[in-house]
């Protein structure tokens, strides 16, 4: 096949380079212009946060795995690197989106600190590695620059499961001394912390219960990979997982959910421009809150059956709305920074308050350099529904930022340019190419 790269232990080691000759480590910029009303179907990419953890829960299992709709994100070449440095032989077919992984070899339990650094999903390895060898050595995790996002709840209850957690400086050591099934009660039902644990549960003996776990479709989706293996996992109201421990787990043959975090940007995209887009693979049962906000706006929203795929046609006068970010069911994180570009060109003045992250209003302050109406006070940013945005040089503080610059950017007249755009093509799978699809103007330069 000729789109298939092959990631082995001695492949990584031979070359320090890029993992393929389509993805660059560097993405300096994104060019958007004023678009006309976007207009089409498009088909979409298996979500980011549910394939990273999805990989790193393959450790469990001594095999050869298939992921299917796997995105060809830079995230997912970085879990790849990471997982190839531990001894696991990968295949990715990037046009057919299969991923191959073989665990059998897989053999090493430290993760070097530069790939730590890159993505914070990478923490979710402790789990998966704390089952398999009974110790894990990482460095602390990076990302974006969106809050200080501790780890504190993972390693808390990793403790009270019998492990015990040693800080030098940024590396982090865990070692399995006695592990055991408890009743572990998160104090906020964080998504990665739900992960980590749940794959340790998984293959620790007796019943371990996860009280107050996040709930969002991301880790239902790990859930029902998990099973496929073997795994025994129940839910109990209103919100406890149940973990039955279980002696091995088989490898997994699992196709990725189709990624909401990238359907809610192409429906703003229709939005934004007055125009009409259909995505009839979207998840909009997983989707509500988002689709009401949309509603609210003045867009007629339409769903398919069982709750899959979303037509948007656009209101030419949409109306301001406001949102407070939660965990699933409340109105996601991820979706608040591309619905304030749409928010900035509504009538009225819109709300919008983050609660998740301390610090992910930062994108409101690129959108006031392109004529945006903005105050922030806290964590709450009140916006003015301006007339016109005007294209401006902008930068993207993380992934879901860098969305919102290139909605704005669809709108505002003249030319926008977006540096920061790695945290693009850390999160989406050639975004830039499914809006040209629609009829947008907007090139990535690399
Ligand atoms: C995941 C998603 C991310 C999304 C977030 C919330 C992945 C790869 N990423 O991130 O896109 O925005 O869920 O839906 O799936 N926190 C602590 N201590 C901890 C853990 C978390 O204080 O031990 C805080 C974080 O700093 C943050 C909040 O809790 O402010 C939510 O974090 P969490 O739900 O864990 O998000 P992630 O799993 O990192």
């Amino acid at each position: 096949m000729s789109n298939q790269t092959l990631f082995n232990h001695d492949s990584h080691r031979a070359k320090e380079q890029p993992l393929t000759g389509k993805i660059s480590v560097e993405a300096p910029y994104l060019i958007v212009e004023q678009s006309l009303a976007l207009d089409g179907q498009l088909f979409l990419s298996g979500a980011k946060n549910a394939v990273l953890v999805i990989m790193t829960s393959l450790i469990l299992s001594r095999g050869i795995s298939i992921l299917r709709n796997v995105p060809a994100s830079d995230d997912v070449f970085q879990m790849i690197k990471l997982l190839t440095e531990l001894g696991a032989c990968i295949t990715f077919d990037e046009r057919d989106n299969i991923l191959e992984v073989d665990t059998r070899k897989l053999d090493g339990y430290r993760v070097s600190p530069d790939i730590m650094k890159k993505m914070r999903a990478s923490v979710l390895v402790m789990g998966p590695l704390l089952a398999r060898f009974g110790k894990v050595e990482i460095a602390f995790p990076g990302g974006d620059v969106i809050g200080e996002r501790p780890v504190d709840y993972h390693l808390k209850n990793f403790e009270k499961m019998g492990v015990t957690v040693e800080q030098h400086g940024d590396l982090l050591t865990a070692y399995v001394n006695h592990l055991q099934s408890r009743n572990l009660l998160l104090e906020y039902p964080s998504v990665g912390a739900t992960e980590n644990l749940l794959m340790l549960a998984v293959l620790t003996p007796g019943t371990t219960k996860i009280i107050n776990a996040a709930l969002e479709p991301e880790v239902f989706d790990l859930i029902e990979s998990l099973r496929s293996m073997g795994a025994r996992i129940s839910i109990e109201v209103p919100a406890t997982l149940v973990i039955e421990g279980v002696d091995q787990l088989l490898p997994a043959d699992h196709t990725v959910m189709f990624d909401r975090m990238e359907a809610g940007p192409l429906l703003l995209a229709g939005a934004i421009t007055g125009g009409y887009v259909h995505l009839p693979q979207a998840p909009a049962h997983t989707m509500g809150l988002f689709l009401i906000k949309l509603q609210e706006m003045g867009h007629t929203i339409l769903i398919g059956k069982n709750g899959i795929g979303v037509k948007i046609r656009a209101t030419k006068n949409p109306r301001a709305v406001s949102i407070k970010t939660a965990p699933y069911p409340g109105y996601p994180t991820d979706l608040q920074a591309p619905l304030m570009a749409a928010l900035a060109m509504a009538q009225g003045v819109s709300k919008v308050q983050e609660t998740v992250y301390e610090n992910r209003l930062m994108h409101a302050r690129e959108l006031v350099k392109m004529g945006a109406q903005i105050e922030i006070a806290y964590d709450t940013a009140t916006i003015r529904g301006v007339e016109e945005l005007y294209g401006a040089h902008v930068i993207a503080s993380d992934i879901r930022a860098s969305c919102c610059l290139a909605l704005a950017g669809l709108v505002a007249k003249g030319q926008t340019t977006i540096s920061g755009v790695y945290h693009w093509k850390r999160g989406y799978d050639g975004l830039e190419n499914k809006l040209r699809q629609l009829g947008a103007s907007i090139v990535l330069r690399e």
